[in-house]
């Protein structure tokens, strides 16, 4: 496994594979890796094949973070995300610097963003309001920088997946997106590098996001019921869970993303809650 840190000896690895006709898949990922992002670089070892190369990015993206988030807290262990990308096959691991990405002292300082205009207003968007400009500035350098015939993105995070697919289509990245299912805890919690600021008590109540999703799933099994009344509903529910605050609970349309008035089977639900300072997420077809 080679470990590479220039942005432009990325790029120009990429451009040898490609000449070569060596198809290359890609999983970006912040590190702290766990077994959620492990499945992203099997789906993309399968989809690239034994002759392919998969790479797997590991870059805490300070654009796509507040002032006021976690992005100096943000976990890292590189050694041990390191050896689980040997473990897992990964051919090119690809960890940039911050001035690699955003080069900011020259003249030639970083300048220009890439901002998706419609999806990226609710939900996540609404709650982080530079978030996604600063996802789809950084995929689409990394993509840049990594040449990819096949990307792999994870469920768990809907809105940022549905939001690189309309910049893919939108800007024409030669990039095939697949969206890979939410891997889990034995309990239901979503896995998240974020579940390790959570102590004891506040892991037990994190499920919440879980029974959230399945509470509403059997909510709507027989009938539609209003998105107005179910929202009531489940944040009644979440109080059960007392160190859990709701910061946002929506139904929509998985395409568009579009708000639903009337919740019934197949409708996409999203939610975000804090447990004690921790922000997690979490969504699911209902
Ligand atoms: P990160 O949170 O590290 O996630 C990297 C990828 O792993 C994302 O596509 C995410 O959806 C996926 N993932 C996270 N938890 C998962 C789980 N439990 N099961 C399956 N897949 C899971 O998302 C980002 O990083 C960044 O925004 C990034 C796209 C790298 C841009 O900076």
């Amino acid at each position: 496994m080679r470990i590479v840190s220039k942005a432009a000896a990325m790029q120009k690895l990429a451009q040898q594979w490609k000449r070569r006709g060596v198809r290359i898949g890609f999983v970006p990922t912040m590190g702290y890796l766990h077994a959620g992002h492990l499945s992203l670089v099997r789906e993309a070892r399968k989809r690239v094949g034994k002759t392919g190369k998969v790479v797997v990015s590991i870059y805490v993206n300070p654009t796509q973070f507040a002032p006021t988030e976690d992005l100096a807290k943000y976990p890292r262990d590189l050694k041990r995300d390191l050896k689980l990308c040997r473990e897992a096959g990964v051919d090119v691991v690809f960890t940039p610097s911050d001035a690699g990405i955003y080069p900011g002292k020259s003249e030639n300082g970083f300048s220009t963003y890439v901002v998706e205009g419609k999806l990226s207003q609710t939900m996540e968007g609404a709650s982080r309001p530079m978030h996604f400009r600063g996802v789809t500035t950084v995929v689409a350098k990394l993509f840049n920088f990594v040449l990819p015939e096949v990307a792999v993105f994870g469920q768990k995070d809907f809105q940022q997946a549905a939001i690189i697919k309309r910049m893919v289509a939108d800007l024409n990245f030669p990039v095939k997106m697949i969206v890979a299912p939410t891997l889990r805890e034995a309990d239901g919690l979503a896995m998240s590098s974020r579940n390790k600021f959570l102590d004891v008590e506040q892991r037990a109540q994190a499920v919440i996001l879980f029974h959230a999703l399945r509470a509403a799933s059997l909510a709507v099994k027989r009938k539609p019921v209003s998105a107005a009344r179910l929202k009531a509903d489940l944040k009644e529910f979440i109080t059960a869970a007392p160190l859990a605050r709701l910061d946002y609970v929506e139904f929509f349309n998985p395409e568009a993303l579009a708000p639903v008035a009337q919740v019934e089977r197949g409708v996409q639900m999203a939610l975000a809650v804090f447990v004690g300072k921790t922000r997690l997420i979490d969504n699911a077809s209902l």
